[in-house]
């Protein structure tokens, strides 16, 4: 089974919480999902190989690390993922970027897919794919799905700031060599597939489309 992290850091739990609140307006809670994503970058990159380099300082010969082995790419599942990207392209200036744009069908909770569009060499770059909610797990699981069926793509890092336990067992299950990155576990899924308690939606709260 891929390995389940929660990121119990206080930095994390605090801005969590201002995103939890309802009061919460549209210019902080975008700043804090990326925040988020940015410190759960940090620790979802914390295992990438690097290799020494010897450089020369002002003062004197140095041998340092840089990062090694595959490139990177971040794929957002869209809308919402979107909120996390910007912030983790700051910290990896070279990754790229692919779409997918999965929604989640009403009555049916299904994913659907609408757009796909991904780097020419996705399938040989470590893939961190985002989303901030986690909670059927039906999306994620498409997302796999389609990056590794359609474009060949084996290196895979799911994270996402809010899970479900529905979603986590979902993708856990049918992904077992996917890292999955989260900062909090919540409780359960409402009968609307809202987490509870969850942030309301994440997408809404990101572009203020409510
Ligand atoms: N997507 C959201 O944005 N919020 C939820 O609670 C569940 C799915």
């Amino acid at each position: 089974m891929g390995k389940v992290q929660v990121l119990d850091h206080p930095l994390l739990q605090h801005k969590l919480s201002i995103l939890r609140d309802k009061n919460t307006g549209v210019k902080e809670f975008r700043e804090i999902v990326g925040e988020i994503a940015a410190l759960m970058c940090y620790e979802a990159t914390r295992n990438l190989p690097t290799e020494e380099v010897e450089i020369e300082t002002p003062v004197a010969m140095a041998k340092t690390k840089v990062l090694s082995g595959k490139k990177l790419a971040i794929v957002p599942i869209l809308r919402a993922g979107l909120g996390m990207v910007d912030s983790m392209i700051e910290l990896i200036p070279s990754a790229k970027v692919g779409h997918i744009g999965l929604f989640r069908d009403p009555e049916t909770h299904e994913p659907v897919k609408y757009y796909c569009k991904m780097p020419p060499d996705i399938s040989e770059r470590q893939v961190f794919v985002v989303d901030p909610m986690l909670a059927t797990g039906g999306s994620a699981v498409a997302a796999l799905d389609i990056l590794k069926k359609e474009y060949g793509c084996r290196y895979l890092t799911l994270m996402d700031i809010i899970a479900a336990p529905e979603g986590v067992k979902a993708v856990t299950e049918a992904h077992p060599d996917v890292d999955l990155y989260v900062a909090a576990v919540d409780d359960h899924l409402n009968e609307h597939a809202y987490i509870v308690p969850g942030l309301g939606d994440a997408g809404d709260r990101i572009f203020g489309t409510k």
